[in-house]
């Protein structure tokens, strides 16, 4: 059965290793993974899970923005799950905004983004699939596929003075 997992936070080594590339997606160790992943992000206020957050080396993420508690003024959209993918940068324009990590509790701060970019992945048919990606939801994808790389979003972080406590963001930004 599919089963809320406990999220990995940070210092746990499995955040900071590069996922393996998914070789068959229709193995069920990748369908279990992935029915894992949406059961918690679906759990949490977040808007995107890395595989890797619930201890799994694999490039699998989920895209799922929907205005929650953490953030407010997300976008709806239909979650999409991307395996294997990868990204360029349409333009070289960066913004920065508020970012979050459920593997960082606590924690706000921002981050520089690229606003427009261009996806490649598999959906879990296995199907390689484009798309084009801006403003808040190129920043959640860029944040979920830094955790496949062994990144997190604090690595990007220009200042310290860009760091606050989750509830001073909740009091100055909300
Ligand atoms: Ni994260």
């Amino acid at each position: 059965m599919h089963q809320i997992r406990p999220i990995v936070e940070l210092g746990d080594p499995r955040l900071r290793k590069e996922a393996m590339v998914v070789g068959r997606v229709f193995e069920n160790a990748v369908i279990n993974i992935i029915s894992d992943m949406e059961v918690t992000l679906a759990s949490t206020d977040g808007v995107g899970l890395a595989a890797p957050q619930i201890g799994e080396s694999y490039q699998i993420i989920i895209i799922g923005s929907r205005p929650t508690d953490r953030y407010p003024l997300a976008p709806q959209m239909d979650s999409i799950v991307m395996i294997n993918p990868s990204f360029t940068a349409t333009n070289e324009h960066c913004e920065k905004d508020w970012e979050g990590c459920l593997s960082i509790p606590g924690i706000r701060a921002l981050v520089p983004r690229y606003t427009e970019i261009q996806v490649d992945y598999q959906d879990i048919n296995g199907l390689r699939l484009h798309v084009h990606l801006s403003g808040f939801i190129a920043r959640v994808f860029q944040h979920e596929f830094d955790h496949l790389m062994g990144h997190v979003y604090l690595d990007r972080v220009e200042s310290n003075l860009d760091i606050v406590s989750e509830k001073m963001f909740q009091e100055l930004y909300v």
